[in-house]
């Protein structure tokens, strides 16, 4: 596999990143996951504008305009021959001597992008739904940043996977916040989406944002607003979104089936609308 690191395309073992690069010793940087779909990038655009905003949030620059960025994307997208998949893509403070202080400003950023391949369409999950048990959001109060500080997801999914289940869903004051990388939907009896209201306390998610859009424009009512887990557990349906599993539903909550237990046939529909429309 070809990755790129600060200007350069090598060899996947080539590559080379600082002992001193501020994103491993202070998880110092921000990252995005652009879906290739077609061995095409989806929502490249609003991607990179919230790339910006995480790095404007944390007076980190960035000297790659979003052209470069962006033809970047492509060649590696070529070069690794991605139909199905992702691009990775993080920026770090750069390296400079172990300090809580930031480095003097003119300390080059560290950019490093590589691919995935991943089965997008096909996922199991699209087809038998996620289980998922609900655990406290022990995260910081600033995830609205996109920074590669993921340990709790990290130790939350693997606590989800100890108790049998597929994810976490995040609790916090009572509501959920979002999955562990994915923000999460309830469809109520009313047959309105309902989805938590953008904050500090999660993830502008780009998916989010276009299934809202995308809904709507379909007739159907969306709220932003918070909701409980048992909100979810009663709900008509519970979903997630995110780039690479766009609409995918969730089945059971803390072991308890939502609906009958199997994905709801509008929910899928939705899924599959979503995907026609983003190709
Ligand atoms: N995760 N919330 C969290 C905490 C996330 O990590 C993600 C994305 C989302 C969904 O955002 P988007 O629709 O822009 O992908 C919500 C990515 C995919 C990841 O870490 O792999």
């Amino acid at each position: 596999r070809t990755v790129y690191v600060n200007g350069d395309y090598l060899p996947e073992n080539e590559a080379h990143v600082s002992v001193f690069d501020r994103g491993f010793l202070f998880a110092d940087g921000v990252y995005e996951v652009t879906t290739v779909l077609d061995g095409r990038l989806v929502d490249f655009g609003n991607h990179m504008a919230r790339l910006h905003r995480s790095l404007g949030e944390l007076d980190m620059t960035l000297a790659t305009d979003d052209n470069e960025l962006l033809a970047i994307h492509r060649e590696l997208v070529q070069r690794n021959g991605v139909d199905q998949g992702l691009v990775y893509l993080q920026v770090t403070r750069g390296a400079a001597d172990r300090d809580f202080v930031y480095p003097a400003t003119g300390t080059p950023a560290t950019l490093v992008l590589f691919t995935q391949h991943k089965p997008l369409l096909d996922a199991p999950a699209a087809r038998d739904g996620l289980r998922v048990v609900s655990l406290p959001d022990l995260r910081w109060n600033r995830r609205d940043i996109k920074t590669v500080q993921l340990l709790y997801p990290s130790m939350a999914k693997m606590e989800a996977k100890r108790r049998g289940a597929d994810d976490a869903w995040l609790i916090e004051g009572g509501q959920v916040t979002e999955g562990s990388s994915s923000n999460a939907w309830l469809l109520d009896h009313e047959d309105t989406l309902v989805t938590r209201a953008l904050s500090h306390s999660i993830l502008p998610g780009i998916t989010r944002s276009a299934v809202m859009a995308f809904a709507e424009e379909q007739g159907m009512r969306v709220e932003e607003r918070g909701f409980t887990i048992d909100e979810a557990k009663a709900a008509r349906a519970a979903f997630v979104t995110s780039a690479t599993s766009f609409v995918t539903p969730v089945v059971e909550i803390d072991g308890q089936p939502i609906g009958d237990g199997r994905p709801l046939p509008a929910i899928t529909r939705l899924r599959e609308r979503f995907i026609e429309e983003s190709r």
